[in-house]
């Protein structure tokens, strides 16, 4: 009768009812046979001490390994687009994922189109944006950046039938109509040639494509991308110039939220681990940029 009153207080719902069975075992047979309750003690302290492992485990992987979302615009062959099988591909997305292997961080690599890059790190929907990004002064007003990665400049087709032209200069002179990708450092350096009729687009490829089709006279744009079109995609570029090299000189960094001081300091870490090792060379030789792109040397 020991157990008695528990078990008519309890016996309302099953759980109850199984701790007031519990209790009254307990009572009943554990302290008549003290191994019995010693089992039942060890087997509960070994209950609490599974639960404080996952515990343990569960806090530690949010501390040490935060998912992060970063963001890519894969338009932008070869430094990210969509490769045959559905997959982002290129440059950048093998530079980040080796960036966050380096970092420990674990990530999910969203594709989100050039128009949304910023808008969307700053509000949250992604912690950080690779996609040849200029590291530019206006930009840091809004957000921050990593140390560089790579060294590049803008670049510029022109028509072949447009003759006499073999600078920005003498486009402008003709008044002629020029594409870029609209807010894009190519757009940037347009605005500094009065004359020239800027044609904008979402997509550099689409400036490419009105350029096969006559609708611009000419494309500035990112040295790599352009070096690209030019030389593997024929298709659109066969009736077109390319106007010689770089022509100016940029630097590419991961985009962040100016208030990320700690995540800033592990990416500029591990991109300093991965340009001084190599790593960063390496990438740059298997996607052939070229002398279109220059690895920095990093700082210290
Ligand atoms: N480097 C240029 C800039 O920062 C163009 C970048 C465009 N990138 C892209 N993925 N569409 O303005």
């Amino acid at each position: 009768m020991k157990g008695g009153p528990v078990r008519i207080a309890l016996e309302n719902n099953s759980f109850s009812r199984l701790f007031s069975n519990t209790i009254s075992f307990l009572l009943r047979d554990g302290l008549q046979d003290y191994s019995v309750l010693k089992r039942y003690i060890l087997k509960f302290l070994f209950f609490v001490f599974c639960v404080w492992c996952l515990g343990c485990g569960q806090s530690a992987q949010e501390t040490q390994n935060p998912r992060l979302v970063i963001a890519i615009d894969a338009t932008f062959v070869p430094m990210s687009f969509l490769n045959d099988q559905g997959e982002l591909d290129g440059f950048e997305v093998d530079l980040i994922k080796a960036v966050a292997k380096n970092a420990g961080f674990d990530y999910e690599l969203v594709n989100v189109e050039w128009g949304g890059l910023f808008g969307g790190l700053i509000t949250n929907k992604f912690d950080l944006v690779i996609s040849s990004i200029t590291i530019l002064e206006e930009r840091k007003n809004r957000m921050a950046f990593s140390i560089p990665y790579l060294q590049s400049g803008v670049a510029v087709l022109v028509r072949k039938d447009i003759q006499n032209v073999d600078n920005l200069q003498k486009l402008a002179e003709i008044k002629a109509t020029v594409g870029a990708q609209i807010n894009t450092t190519s757009y940037y350096f347009l605005q500094k040639y009065d004359g020239i009729n800027i044609k904008t687009y979402e997509k550099f490829g689409h400036a490419v494509i009105d350029l096969a089709n006559k609708g611009n006279d000419g494309v500035v744009g990112d040295s790599v991308q352009v070096n690209y079109y030019f030389n593997k995609n024929k298709e659109l570029t066969q009736n077109a110039r390319f106007l010689g090299s770089r022509m100016t000189s940029e630097f590419y960094g991961i985009v962040l939220r100016k208030d990320d001081f700690d995540l800033k300091q592990k990416i500029d870490a591990s991109l300093t681990v991965l340009l001084k090792n190599g790593t960063i060379q390496k990438l740059h030789d298997k996607w052939n940029l070229g002398k279109f792109a220059v690895v920095p040397l990093p700082e210290n």
